[in-house]
């Protein structure tokens, strides 16, 4: 290793993201169903409002805690659906941007969180960036949010507990009394809740649910980047109680600054875009796969996101996903998302046409 590296890399790595992105290099015209973000474009008026903040000059640093506009409406929003005291908000570079802030202004070197595996990739990586100890708990086989494990995981030195719903990879919506149980077990034992919901626009069964709701104390990190299809924009935002928004901020001034700000006057149009023609579009989507591929696989039937988390007919998800590709079907392992290397992940945010040919290849790989 060079030596100028330092100790705090060496205790993550990317080898298992690469070696996917080194196969699928391979392929010429892949059916892709690997793709963490929507088929769907930017909505014209947000690309408009943002080259529109560009050509009259709104292009300098913004105020780290984002512009005003933008701020004052996911203010109202959040007022309206949580109206608690001490609620404040700021815009972040993204919801990672959010993770990262999150996790640098809590966790202490030695500190423990909580959370489910499988698991969104960044999870493990960030806490160990800054000297957390990551708690995953077994999920499997249906990949519900149980309030009991969780509570049974609580030491002394648990720091956080850290829920994503609906979940990547699996696409499991966590239950309304699930996420309250949840919120009241981090308030009776004084340990931080944080909320990662950045899919919280695509559920498909029911209306969204959020611990914040049970707990007033739950940060709650979200933004753009999949509702609007803004994955480059790099705009998210956190709300929580304002001590913790206030050190995010501090962090985020020294680091990231802000969020762009000509993609800030784009979300603030954002806000405004009805997209609940995409949420029909993709809760079709789901209804294909799942219906699809009900009698050949594995699976939790997804309530949200754009994720089907399925088990590999054979006893390694890694090496079903090297079989895939050779039919010319990019997926993704389930390897990179757990500890275990049993299952893959299907993206369905794809047109309908590629879909069906992914569906295909899934069905022959299932027989064979
Ligand atoms: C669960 C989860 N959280 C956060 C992110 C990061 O999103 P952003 O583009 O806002 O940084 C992703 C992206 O894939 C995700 O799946």
């Amino acid at each position: 290793m060079h030596p100028w590296i330092a100790d705090r890399t060496t205790t993550f790595d990317a080898s298992g993201i690469r070696r996917v992105f080194d196969l699928a290099a391979k392929l010429k015209d892949p059916i892709n169903l690997s793709i963490g973000q929507p088929d769907f474009d930017v909505p014209t008026e947000v690309q408009d409002a943002a080259i529109e903040a560009i050509r009259s000059g709104k292009n300098a640093y913004s105020p780290t805690q984002g512009i005003a506009p933008l701020r004052a409406a996911l203010k109202a929003e959040i007022a309206a659906k949580y109206p608690h005291e001490d609620r404040d908000v700021f815009v972040s570079s993204g919801t990672s941007g959010g993770l990262m802030l999150a996790m640098m202004a809590m966790v202490n070197p030695g500190d423990e969180v909580i959370y489910l595996d499988p698991y969104f990739v960044m999870y493990p990586a960030l806490l160990k960036m800054c000297g957390g100890v990551p708690v995953p708990i077994d999920s499997y086989p249906d990949f519900q949010l149980d309030p009991d494990k969780i509570e049974t995981a609580i030491t002394p030195r648990t720091k956080m507990i850290l829920v994503n719903s609906p979940g990547n990879p699996t696409g499991v919506t966590a239950t309304e009394e699930q996420l309250e149980a949840v919120a009241k077990i981090a308030a009776k034992h004084n340990i931080a809740l944080l909320s990662d919901e950045i899919y919280s626009q695509f559920c498909y069964d029911g209306p969204y649910a959020s611990p914040a709701k049970h707990n007033d104390q739950t940060i709650v990190i979200d933004g753009f980047s999949k509702s609007h299809a803004m994955t480059g924009w790099r705009v998210g935002y956190v709300h929580g109680p304002s001590e913790i928004i206030a050190t995010m901020l501090k962090i985020q001034q020294y680091s990231f600054v802000c969020s762009p700000q000509p993609a800030q006057w784009g979300a603030l149009r954002a806000m405004e875009v009805n997209l609940s023609g995409h949420i029909d579009d993709y809760r079709q989507k789901r209804d294909l796969i799942a219906g699809e591929l009900a009698d050949y696989y594995e699976f939790t039937r997804p309530g949200g996101a754009f994720y089907l988390f399925a088990k590999a007919p054979i006893d390694s998800g890694e090496r079903f996903v090297e079989q895939a590709i050779e039919k010319g079907l990019l997926i993704i392992p389930g390897k990179i998302f757990s500890d275990k290397d049993s299952h893959f992940r299907i993206s369905f945010a794809a047109p309908n046409e590629t879909l069906h040919k992914g569906i295909e290849v899934l069905k022959q790989l299932a027989k064979s």
